[in-house]
């Protein structure tokens, strides 16, 4: 049967250029494109090469031009500081260009890189988008990332100039943000030029002469800076996430691309229009936030919320009703765990009760699969679609859903539904060939991928190739593994390499292992994701001690677990471990940490032919037992 998600897709692979073209018509380009898609230099493909454009002009100055400069652009939404402050379109511009003027002034031009470290305040975007504005590349860090993580970023980037605040609060705690920014550059080998530093009234960061600034300084010393004309496929910015060893990925965006693909999403995916009010609660450190707090509501001129603060805790599990009435929003964005950390303070949504939700239309969740449990509960007590969608930091946006804007399909549980326009899907084996339908495999996307994903990753093409395109000629390997069934519905089951999923953040065990891995009483280590009823997964440390290490094993795990807060940061969750004889292995010496994994998770398992030593199992399983995984001892 057609419709206007069947027609869409259709023509999006067969015709990706006749597709994405008229689309891209909906933005404004300072020049057009010479070739919608240029695949001239395989496998890098370039989304409008030969256009100009600029991606903060398209979101903020366009909408004033266009007569709704007065409408509210953000709201900013933080019951942490009990704070609602609205901004309109001509604000938003004010203050953009002013910090575009202010960074200018610190000698940023086109193709420098800007590295902010921020809470979630409004600030935040004005940083994003005066750095769009003048054509440099930003790099935001999640500001639960530890100093070690900062630095590593930071000498990858090489920022001429940082933007941070002085804190961050967490439901009640001050998070103090700048000796963390002054222990990163400590640690860093290339320095920025200068700091700009916000200084917010719950924390007062000390400056360091000559190199950091204040915030209100430099805005009031700033002229405005105008929108500076780059190519579509100039980077707009740049998002480091965990791979598969302790070096982070820096994933690039373009600006063309980008642009056009999420100004599209806006409605054809989550179904809304100008001047309607749409609300992702993530944080901007995440691609989300990125693409859905940021970019794309701007994009589309419609109203975006900057929310400081929990699900529950800020001040309780109302909260999210509470701004969904105040602000009228129409369709929200999280993450499946802020609604099970919901769901567990108020199993029978009572709070819903006190809150006019008539304009609340949609539901989307993403980050990690939404279980049938949350899903059942969000249907029963909002009475909305609830949508699952799949996507990547690499992506920027979904690979798979229900694009409401073009037709609204029949939810499967568990299921983010179809494969987006412009995505062609496929299910692999390890040999490269397809898989029957329904059977699973590794999901690839062939080539090219649509606009506004990655064209590759910061200075190194090597690295996003051999990550990325090598293991299957042809095709993107998205490293999750899953199944399509008969009717196109894509099931996003794991992941194929080390990462796990905490609370909705991505985080690399293998990075784990290697910050434990340097404490001197640990001879080897393993961190698995192990199945955990609010945050999905958290981590789990199993750890081989040095022969001759006579401490108390508590202490070591304490260290340990220090240890990894202190390198990767609390974001990291990892609070729980044990000190084992020693580790499963393959006879060719594999730690079968998925073999570990099922014990914990209490899952059946099969023992693998290969293993060196059965009985270590059962010596696991009562380890596991100990701390109150598996079956208890
Ligand atoms: N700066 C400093 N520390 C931060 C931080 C930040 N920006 N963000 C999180 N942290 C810290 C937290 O304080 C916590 O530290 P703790 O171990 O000392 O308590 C730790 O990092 C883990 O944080 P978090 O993952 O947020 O867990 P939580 O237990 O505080 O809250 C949820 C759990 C489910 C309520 C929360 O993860 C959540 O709201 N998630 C859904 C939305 C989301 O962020 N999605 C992301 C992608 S869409
Ligand atoms: P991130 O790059 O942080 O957005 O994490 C991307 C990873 O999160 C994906 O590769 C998946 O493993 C997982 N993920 C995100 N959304 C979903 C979803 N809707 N269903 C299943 N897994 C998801």
């Amino acid at each position: 049967m057609s419709n206007l998600y069947a027609e869409a897709y259709e023509q999006s692979i067969q015709d990706p250029e006749g597709f994405w073209g008229p689309i891209a018509e909906d933005c404004f380009w300072y020049k057009r494109w010479d070739k919608v898609l240029d695949d001239s230099n395989k496998p890098f493909y370039h989304w409008f090469a030969g256009a100009t454009t600029n991606t903060c002009y398209n979101a903020v100055d366009l909408h004033v031009e266009n007569g709704i400069g007065d409408q509210t652009a953000i709201i900013y939404d933080s019951p942490v500081t009990d704070t609602i402050k609205k901004y309109t379109y001509n604000d938003l511009k004010e203050q953009v260009s002013l910090f575009a003027g202010a960074l200018a002034a610190k000698g940023v031009v086109k193709g420098d890189r800007v590295l902010i470290y921020m809470p979630m305040i409004p600030e935040a975007a004005f940083a994003m988008l005066a750095c769009a504005r003048i054509g440099a590349v930003h790099s935001v860090v999640f500001g639960g990332f530890a100093p070690n993580e900062l630095a590593t970023r930071i000498n990858d980037a090489k920022p001429k100039v940082i933007v941070s605040a002085s804190c961050g609060i967490e439901v009640k705690r001050v998070i103090e943000y700048k000796p963390m920014l002054d222990d990163a550059i400590d640690l860093a080998s290339e320095k920025p030029q200068s700091c700009i530093i916000f200084q917010r009234p719950q924390a007062q960061a000390t400056m360091i002469d000559g190199r950091d600034f204040d915030w209100a300084d430099v805005m009031y010393q700033a002229a405005p800076h105008d929108c500076v004309p780059v190519a579509a496929t100039d980077p707009l910015y740049i998002l480091y996430t965990s791979g598969t060893t302790g070096e982070p990925k820096g994933i690039v965006r373009d600006n063309g691309g980008h642009m056009v693909a999420l100004k599209w999403s806006m409605s054809a995916i989550y179904g809304v229009s100008q001047g309607d009010v749409y609300w992702a609660a993530s944080d901007i450190g995440w691609v989300v936030g990125h693409s859905y707090i940021v970019y794309a509501p701007l994009l589309k001129g419609c109203t975006t919320i900057i929310f400081e603060g929990k699900p529950v805790g800020t001040p309780d599990a109302s909260v999210f009703w509470r701004i969904i009435a105040q602000h009228k929003v129409k369709t929200m964005f999280t993450a499946p765990t802020a609604f099970r950390a919901i769901k567990r303070e108020d199993p029978q949504a009572k709070l819903m009760g006190n809150f006019d939700l008539s304009g609340f239309k949609y539901l989307f969740l993403a980050g990690e699969r939404t279980d049938p449990d949350t899903l059942s509960w969000a249907e029963n007590s909002l009475k909305i679609p609830v949508i699952d969608h799949w996507w990547q930091t690499e992506t920027g946006w979904a690979i798979a859903a229900n694009c409401v804007g073009l037709h609204q399909f029949e939810v499967k549980p568990g299921s983010p539904t179809k494969a987006a326009p412009g995505w062609d899907m496929a299910v692999l084996d390890g040999d490269g060939n397809p898989v029957a339908k329904g059977d699973i495999g590794a999901i690839v996307a062939k080539l090219p991928l649509p606009p506004g994903t990655l064209p590759t990753l910061w200075q190194n093409d090597d690295r996003y190739k051999s990550a990325y395109l090598s293991a299957f000629p042809g095709y993107y390997e998205t490293s999750d593994a899953g199944y399509i069934d008969d009717d196109g519905y894509v099931f996003v089951m794991a992941r194929t390499d080390d990462i796990i999923n905490v609370a909705g953040h991505r985080l690399s065990t293998g990075a784990m292992e290697e910050a434990i891995a340097g404490h001197p009483d640990v001879a080897e280590c393993a961190v698995m994701g192990v199945e955990d009823q609010l945050k999905g997964q958290v981590p789990l440390g199993m750890l081989v001690l040095n022969a001759g290490v006579k401490r108390d094993q508590a202490d070591v795990v304490k260290e340990v677990i220090q240890r990894v807060r202190d390198r990767i940061g609390p974001v990291a969750a990892f609070k729980t471990a044990t000190v084992v004889k020693r580790l499963p292995k393959t006879r060719s010496g594999k730690i079968l940490r998925g073999t570990m994994r099922s014990i914990a998770d209490q899952k059946e398992y099969k023992v693998p032919a290969t293993i060196d030593d059965y009985a270590i199992l059962d010596e696991i399983e009562a380890s596991l037992g100990k701390i109150g995984y598996g079956k208890k001892a």
